[in-house]
């Protein structure tokens, strides 16, 4: 069977993220000063439970919203979610691959696709048809894998590939766990990891507590089956370092705002001696020495605009 049949087969038994997931804020705070004050349309592609998309209706009242997505069982726990949220009258729900021609009766003003591009046979097919529901000029945030944030997983996940112990969920969990088990405790991470997970896990605990609108997931939820499976079982997982990403974005044609968090450009970040020379080089080299340097790289955030012709 090809590529994109499995892919299509496999989401279509998940719901992504799983139950009891939250609203998400981050791209709608991300796309704030890019988006149109008036009333705007936004596509979020590969929706999954609409965590996003619920974050841009919350936020802002003037956001109608198409979600997208392949996988019907996703769909309907996002239709629940907004039910519950007041939202079902601003958004339109649409079954289908974005490997296909998107048809929509209006342009949207901007588009999310977040953790979805990088399980497609072909990103750039699948950016130029999200790119195409978008107005001249719309906006378009981007989250995929990077090569360098996620070597340590693709690692685990080749090796329970060869040893046949990814054949279904129940087994590549058990594989996963004692790896972790063994490899993954406190004497296998760096200080700056321990600080980090720290960091995040009591701030979340503090949203919570404070019932400040939070992001991601309720914290006793550590990691819930659909997202095991999203990450060791889809039948296509690509990652992307700065050149390729430079390649996808040169070829779909789309102009490059900003990376938000790997290969943000901060000089701050760079040692004193290296500033001088940074400062000379071409925007995509300056982007790879960030992502190179970065010692807790995450996957790539990306927020692009599409050309105005
Ligand atoms: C990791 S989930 C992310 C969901 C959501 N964006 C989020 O962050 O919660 C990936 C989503 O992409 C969807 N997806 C994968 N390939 C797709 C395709 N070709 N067309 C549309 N959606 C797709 C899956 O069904 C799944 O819901």
């Amino acid at each position: 069977m090809d590529q994109d049949k499995l892919t299509k087969e496999f989401y279509a038994q998940i719901k992504y993220p799983g139950p009891n997931s939250l609203i998400t804020y981050q791209w709608a705070q991300r796309l704030k000063p890019y988006i149109p004050s008036k009333e705007f349309l936004l596509l979020d592609a590969g929706c999954g439970a609409g965590r996003h998309t619920a974050g841009f209706l919350d936020l802002y009242p003037n956001c109608n919203a198409i979600c997208l997505d392949i996988s019907k069982p996703s769909l309907q726990l996002a239709e629940a979610l907004f039910k519950e949220k007041g939202f079902s009258n601003r958004v339109k729900i649409l079954n289908q691959s974005f490997l296909d021609e998107i048809s929509i009766n209006n342009l949207a003003d901007c588009a999310i696709s977040i953790g979805a591009l990088h399980h497609s046979t072909d990103i750039i097919k699948s950016i130029n048809n999200i790119k195409n529901a978008l107005k001249p000029g719309g906006i378009l945030g981007m989250m995929f894998y990077s090569k360098k944030g996620h070597y340590k997983r693709y690692m685990l996940r080749e090796a329970i590939s060869i040893l046949g112990l990814n054949k279904d969920l129940e087994s590549a969990k058990v594989a996963v766990k004692s790896f972790n088990k063994k490899y993954g405790s406190f004497f296998d991470k760096t200080i700056r990891t321990i600080y980090q997970d720290i960091r995040d896990n009591v701030s979340r605990k503090v949203k919570q507590i404070l019932k400040i609108r939070s992001y991601g997931y309720p914290t006793h939820i550590s990691i819930s089956d659909a997202m095991f499976a999203d990450a060791y079982l889809t039948p296509v997982d690509e990652a992307y370092d700065t050149f390729e990403i430079k390649k996808i974005l040169e070829k779909a044609d789309l102009e490059v705002l900003e990376f938000v968090t790997l290969g943000n450009i901060n000089k701050k970040r760079l040692p004193d001696t290296w500033v001088n020379s940074w400062e000379k080089l071409g925007f995509w080299e300056k982007v790879r020495v960030m992502e190179l340097i970065d010692p807790l790289p995450k996957s790539w955030s990306i927020i692009c605009k599409k050309k105005a012709k």
